[in-house]
């Protein structure tokens, strides 16, 4: 038997691998769209993605609407897999970005980054887009599940779920990151048993999807054992030819060791997982001072006490100007020890998967 499909509503991938959306401008359409050809879930990330439009200063709000149109377009001009988009709930954008996503008829939203508190509100009669919240806790999925049920009679259509050791921003404190009463073991069996509540109270299936530090096969294996119904990735899926960013920005992720990693304090006001950069030396000696803010793109951003404005530092690293800024990674960023294609990466995982299945077998 081959990886089970994961289903959620109507919508069905042939394979249960979500590709995690990482902005700014990591996972655009080159990523998604190769992902979603190989059966997987290929996501867009929405932060900022306008970034790269000449009139990104004079017009942040339109230039941002028209790069995710574009991308989105591209995206399903190359497959007609699954497409999704992320859309961060700090982002100051988040409606124009939700809005945009179901005009355009992606099959799934993922909102993290804050609870998506009002996201079923933007869904017209009939829409086809599915509505996955990312949390980091039962206690998230509980108040999620309540209030779009009180207020929309509308329950998720999926959740991920992203322990601590994912890359990028964490729904956790500090103190909790290294804490194994927060490891995604420990909390993935929680939410399973509030979701499986709701799920028989309505009679709707509510796929769980685990992710945070998911890197072969095997942990594929171990956590739809567990209960999930696929997993996210994001690490795994930088180190890929189609991946968006530029070559250098790759390359620090088959570089790094496990002493590369830190976690930083983001402007977003949540810590985040990094590689370690010189621009992230200079902020914590205090090299970098609070800035004029051109955007205003995170609405959690106090940008009169930031050193240095995140979305432009993501940017820099994107384009693999990594001295101006830094790259988000996955605790398990040591362990990428190649480039290799989508195509390659996942018949990897793949073959993890059926082994350590058969072990069980066998
Ligand atoms: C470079 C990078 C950028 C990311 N950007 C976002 C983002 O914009 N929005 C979001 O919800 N998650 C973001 N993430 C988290 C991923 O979507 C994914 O859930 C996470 O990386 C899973 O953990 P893994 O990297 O260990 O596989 C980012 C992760 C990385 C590595």
């Amino acid at each position: 038997m081959d990886l089970p499909q994961l289903r959620f509503g109507e919508k069905v991938a042939t394979l249960p691998i979500i590709q995690g959306g990482m902005g700014v401008g990591i996972s655009l359409s080159g990523l998604a769209s190769a992902v979603a050809r190989e059966g997987g879930v290929g996501v867009i990330a929405a932060a900022m993605i306008g970034m790269g439009e000449a009139d990104i200063s004079s017009n942040y709000r339109e230039a941002n609407i028209r790069a995710l149109k574009q991308e989105i377009r591209k995206a399903k001009k190359k497959t007609d897999g699954i497409l999704g988009v992320n859309i961060m709930v700090a982002l100051t954008n988040f409606a124009d970005m939700v809005k945009v996503s179901i005009n355009e008829g992606v099959d799934v939203i993922f909102a993290g980054a804050g609870l998506p508190l009002h996201l079923p509100s933007f869904l017209p009669e009939g829409a086809k887009t599915k509505l996955f919240p990312i949390i980091s806790s039962a206690r998230a999925a509980n108040i999620l599940c309540r209030k779009w049920l009180s207020r929309f009679q509308y329950l998720p259509d999926g959740f991920v779920l992203e322990g601590p050791k994912a890359g990028g921003h964490l729904g956790f404190k500090e103190q909790e990151i290294e804490d194994k009463a927060s490891s995604l073991e420990e909390i993935l069996p929680k939410v399973l048993e509030t979701v499986s509540e709701f799920e028989k109270k309505t009679g709707k299936k509510i796929p769980v999807i685990a992710a945070g530090g998911i890197f072969d096969g095997q942990d594929i294996h171990k956590f739809l054992s567990m209960g999930a119904s696929g997993v996210q990735m994001g690490t795994r899926f930088v180190a890929t030819e189609e991946c968006d960013a530029d070559q250098k920005f790759k390359e620090a992720f088959v570089q790094a060791t496990e002493e590369d990693i830190e976690i930083i304090k983001s402007p977003v006001g949540l810590p985040g997982r990094a590689i370690k950069s010189p621009f992230l030396e200079d902020v914590k000696k205090g090299l970098r001072k609070p800035f004029k803010c051109p955007f205003q793109c995170v609405s959690t951003c106090d940008y009169t006490k930031s050193p240095y404005c995140i979305g432009m530092a993501l940017m820099n690293a994107k384009k693999g100007f990594l001295q101006r800024g830094f790259a988000f990674a996955g605790k398990n960023v040591s362990r990428v020890r190649e480039i290799v294609t989508v195509k390659e990466l996942i018949a990897c995982l793949r073959e993890g998967y059926l082994k350590a299945r058969s072990k069980i077998f066998f």
